[in-house]
């Protein structure tokens, strides 16, 4: 695998790459890899013929006390990680090298940036953005993977990218059903425990075992509620008629670590 932090090294790799005929996935990330990321690195090798796995913590997505400085850096064993998956190529910019004028919010990203995790984090969307376009930039790749478990952030990605076709993989789970985050690792042994809740919340509510109002109410005895809806799975609106696909999403607090899931499902 190689590994590059400048972007005229790893173009002269892609054009090599482009000047074969052979096509590009790309999959974004901010390091901290675990068994989710790795999904989405396995269904990118299955999609085109050349892998490249970005790994950049990117602090125009992060607010003022949150937890940029604090985000787990694990650069040597994500590598391994990443080798072990015969990855083609890592690309692992400096900020400056992704921002070289600096980190500026120049990206607007309108309405559906402003709900949900917008609302609690109103910076997050337009640096997810911001970077996301920078990087496609730099690489073009033909197809590029994003988690479910960030669903409105692929809703946002799948909107502002034209020209690269956008892949999402399912969620990957611990066995007791956490979705995985990088942030699970922030968790005492306590919250670890509690954390199950959310999941088990949200199966109840798809099968009608409990209402909005009840689901709410008993996520806010473990959690710190942020939001919990049920949408409108292609627009990220309220369902209507012609709803086809259900969104249930959720954000929770739990301590100082915020917790977000999903269940997308037919409706009917
Ligand atoms: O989902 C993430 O890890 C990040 O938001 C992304 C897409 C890599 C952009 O920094």
């Amino acid at each position: 695998m190689q590994v590059f932090n400048t972007i005229t090294n790893l173009q002269s790799t892609l054009d090599d790459w482009r000047s074969k005929d052979q096509s590009i996935a790309f999959v974004p990330t901010m390091g901290g890899l675990h068994a989710g990321h790795l999904s989405l690195v396995t269904q990118a090798s299955q999609a085109a013929d050349k892998v490249v796995v970005s790994i950049f913590v990117n602090p125009a997505q992060f607010g003022e006390g949150e937890d940029f400085g604090d985000y787990p850096r694990t650069l040597e064993g994500d590598l391994s990680l990443l080798k072990e998956l015969q990855v083609d190529c890592a690309f692992t910019p400096s900020i400056e090298t992704i921002y070289p004028n600096g980190v500026h919010f120049g990206v607007e990203v309108g309405e559906i940036g402003q709900i949900l995790c917008g609302k609690t984090r109103p910076h997050f969307f337009t640096g997810v953005v911001q970077v996301v376009g920078r990087l496609f930039d730099i690489i073009r790749p033909e197809v590029a993977v994003f988690g479910q478990k960030d669903y409105q952030q692929l809703h946002i990605i799948k909107r502002f990218s034209s020209g690269v076709k956008i892949l999402s993989a399912p969620i990957v789970r611990e066995k007791d059903g956490l979705a995985m985050s990088t942030r699970n690792q922030y968790l005492s042994a306590n919250e670890r425990k509690i954390a199950v809740q959310l999941r088990k919340t949200l199966l109840q509510l798809q099968k009608n075992e409990l209402d909005l109002p009840a689901a709410r109410k008993q996520l806010q005895q473990y959690f710190k509620l942020d939001y919990l809806v049920v949408l409108d799975a292609n627009t990220l609106s309220k369902i209507t008629n012609n709803t086809s696909k259900i969104a249930i999403l959720c954000a929770v607090f739990l301590g100082s670590t915020r917790l977000i899931d999903n269940i997308i499902f037919n409706q009917g």
